[in-house]
This record gives C-alpha cells, structure tokens and sequence, in this order.
C-alpha cells in the first residue's frame, strides 16, 4: 500500500473542532461589541489583484516586498492572496459608493490572511484576523474609540497584562521633514545596519524603526523622534488622542519608536501587547520556576486618512485596527478561565433496526432538531448492541427504538436509559412525548 504523504504546507494549520470552540467564542464576544458600537459586517474577497496590496500596503513593506503569495490567472491577471484587509476594505468602500452614505461608516470583517513569514509561535503563513475600519471621520474621538473596542474586546475575554502601545508618525506635511531627520541619522551608522536596513535606508527610512535585528534596535534607541517633529495639527490631534484614552480610563505607553510596518498610516498608530508571566520550567530541577516575560502583538491598527487618494480615489478620513484570533486562541488556551463552555450533550438517542425504519429515521430526526431536543444517532450502523452501547456512552436520558414492527405500524420504542422501562409511543406523538418526559426530568 502506498504511504500516505499529503501534509499541510510549512506555516499553514488546520482548525480542528477543538480549536473551532475558542475561535467561535472570542467572534462571539467580538461581534457583540462591536455591533452594538455601530458596526456591520462585510467580507471582502480572498484574491485581489495583487497591484491594491503593492499601492496600498506599500511597496517598500516586508509584507509586499517578501510575504505576498502572488500568482497570474491563466487569463493573464496578476493577483494576490490578501495578506490584510485594509486595501480591500478601502476598495469596496470607493467602489460601492459607501461615501453618499450617512458618514462615519464603520465595517467589521473576519477571515484568513496569508502571508509568507518565517513560521514560529504565533506567527503563521495562513492565519486569521478581526478587523475594524471606520470611514469619514476626522475626530481623534475615533481613534481613541478604536482603541477602546479592542481593550474591551480583550478585557471581556478576561485577558490581563494588556500593554496598549501608541504614537503618532505625523502625516504628509511634517513626516517628509521626519523621514529626512531620520535618513541622515541612520546615514551616519549605516555600518551599523544590517543588510536589509542598508537597503530600507534608500527606500523609506521609517522602517528600520520596525527592525528586530538586536543590532538595528540598538542604533535605533538614540534616532530622533516623531513625536518631537509633530507639525501643530498631528500634535493637536495626537493630544487629543491620549486625553480620550485617559477619560476612558485606557493605561496606555507611549513608544516614539513604533511606526508599524505597513506604509498607509498616518497621525495615530498603535499596538496592544500581552506581557503575560509564563512559567518557565528550568533545565535544572533544582532551580524550580522562573516566570519570565513573553511579548506578543495581539492587534494593531492606526489612522490612515490617505490609503483613498494612494489607490486612485480621493483621501478619505479612516481609522481601523486588527486583532490577529490564532494568537487569541493561545492565550484563552493558556488561560484556564477563558475555557468556552461545554455545549450540552445530547439528551436523546435514536437508534434503528433495518431499511424501513432507516429511511423514516431522517425526518424523525428532522422533527426532533425543530422541536429543540438534542438528538444523536448512528445511522450507519445496523446492531442494537452497538447503538445502545454508544447511547449509554453519551449519556443520554432516553433512546428511541424504531424497529422493523414499529415502523410499519406507525410506532416507536421509548427506553429510559436509567431503569432500562421501555414504552410503546405512537410515531405522530414521540417529539412530545419526548419532549414532556424531558422535562419532567429537568
Ligand atoms: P498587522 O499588525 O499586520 O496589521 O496585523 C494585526 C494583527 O494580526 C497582529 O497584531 C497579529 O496579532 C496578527 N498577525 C499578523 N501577522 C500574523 C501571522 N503571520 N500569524 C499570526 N498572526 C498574525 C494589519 O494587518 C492592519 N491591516 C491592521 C489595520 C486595520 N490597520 C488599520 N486597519
């Protein structure tokens, strides 16, 4: 027999049933909030062409530059797998018309991404995220509004440790200024940069800032400051910013450093941190516990009030974020009180015996769904010893036997799984006998 090979590609996991329970219960929490916000949802495609990504994502961005998953259709198109959402939400926004709508207009999405990263803990090729845009809105109420639906989106999952990390990178009249500033510090240390630094330093210096190299975030802590070149209006409005977030009771830092690395934004940018203690086993038992401190990004986001007029529209005021759910998952995963709760199992179980019953045995299940009793089955087996022994397995309250006799008779079989009592039920009466025996029970 040939073995069998198939595996998922590097990066890329399957959501088992398992998994599906906590993805299912942080969208719960999520859409709840931000549907009561305002919020509606819309899905936007998977493939794009590849061209909103490179214009709207940024040409000289890691995510454009070495992480999109490009093809050519055979039609001759050149498309992409999104690796975000904003571009597109931006599209379907200037392409529908949403701007003669009531402003602000605020989408919420949810899906999976791709992009070609080096895979490690919680960093995936195919992955998935929850995101807000809210368009037509110049306030800094808004951005701050952002933030916060994130903050309560994480606190109602009972996360603790959250590190909400803002700054503002300036826009199109005082960012040129910055951007100069800042080629001719790294200029002086180019020796210093790594490889790809030395070449994001003709490019767009702003993003040597998001370098992870050891010796980059070196040079970088002495570089000069956005927030120190900040013309009137950013500055104003950054301000603005941090007082709503201290109304709103939102702890935050500042970080002067974070750019983020996604060329679209402008004003306000941001980041919300676990810092969760781990408990690190040391090598020698002796030694015990030691906690130590593992930082990953859980969403980020910032203001993008140009991203419109950069794919061919005009600039339209917009401010959005995403929560990226597979690192969610590990932390509800990680945190024993996030668990979702157990559905309840099923209270009944139908078992048949022969063609006949078979065949009825779909509507009656059918019946039974619309009457809301929890029924389970096990229609391709034949025995009774097997269908029983998996009833008494699940625990149910009562089984329903349908046998050759009955079925042609019109009846069915009721056994209280605790007393082994069995009852001869007629068929157009076994949902509510059913359902009132339950009850009793409850
Ligand atoms: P981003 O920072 O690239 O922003 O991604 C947001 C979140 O997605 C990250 O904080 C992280 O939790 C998750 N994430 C990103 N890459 C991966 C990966 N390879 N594996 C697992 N999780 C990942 C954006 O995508 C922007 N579009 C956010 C935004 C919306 N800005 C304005 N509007």
């Amino acid at each position: 027999m040939k073995k069998f090979h198939f595996q998922t590609p590097t990066g890329i996991h399957d959501v088992l049933p398992e998994d599906q329970e906590y993805f299912r219960k942080f969208l719960s929490v999520a859409r709840e909030i931000v549907e009561f916000y305002g919020f509606k949802e819309m899905e936007v495609p998977i493939l794009e062409e590849a061209a909103l990504y490179e214009k709207g994502t940024g040409e000289t961005t890691d995510i454009v530059e070495k992480q999109m998953y490009t093809l050519r259709t055979k039609g001759g198109d050149v498309l992409a797998l999104r690796p975000e959402f904003t571009p597109g939400i931006v599209r379907a926004y200037i392409q529908n018309g949403m701007m003669n709508l009531p402003q602000p207009v605020k989408l919420y999405t949810q899906g999976p991404l791709f992009r070609y990263e080096h895979p490690q803990a919680g960093r995936y090729r195919q992955f998935h995220q929850f995101d807000i845009e809210v368009f037509g809105e110049t306030s800094s109420a808004i951005d701050a509004q952002v933030i916060q639906l994130f903050t309560l989106i994480l606190k109602e999952l009972k996360f603790t440790h959250l590190i909400v990390e803002v700054n503002s990178i300036g826009d199109s009249s005082c960012r040129p200024y910055y951007k100069k500033l800042l080629s001719s510090f790294f200029r002086s240390r180019a020796n210093s940069l790594c490889q790809d630094c030395k070449r994001r330093l003709k490019e767009n210096p702003l993003r040597i800032l998001d370098c992870k190299e050891e010796k980059c975030q070196q040079v970088k802590s002495q570089a000069p400051q956005t927030i120190d070149h900040l013309c009137e209006e950013c500055k104003r409005h950054f301000k603005s910013v941090l007082e709503f977030l201290d109304e709103a009771d939102i702890p935050y830092h500042l970080d002067p450093y974070l750019v983020r690395g996604l060329d679209y934004y402008t004003k306000t940018v941001f980041e919300i941190f676990s810092e969760k203690p781990v408990k690190k086993i040391e090598e020698d038992p002796s030694q015990g516990e030691t906690e130590v401190v593992t930082r990953s990004a859980l969403a980020g986001g910032g203001r993008y009030d140009t991203l419109g007029k950069i794919l061919g529209g005009k600039d339209i005021p917009a401010m959005g974020a995403a929560i990226g759910i597979e690192r969610i998952v590990a932390l509800m995963k990680a945190n024993a009180a996030n668990l979702p709760k157990e559905k309840p199992g099923p209270q009944v179980f139908l078992a048949q015996l022969g063609e006949l019953p078979k065949k009825k045995s779909l509507k009656l299940l059918e019946e039974l769904r619309q009457a809301n009793v929890q029924v389970a089955e096990s229609l391709g087996r034949d025995s009774l010893r097997v269908q029983l022994a998996r009833a008494d397995k699940l625990g149910v309250a009562y089984t329903l036997i349908l046998g050759q006799k009955e079925a042609l008779e019109g009846t069915i079989v009721l056994r209280a799984m605790d007393t082994g009592k069995q009852d001869i039920v007629k068929m157009d009466k076994v949902v509510e006998e059913t359902k009132k025996r339950l009850r009793k029970k409850s």
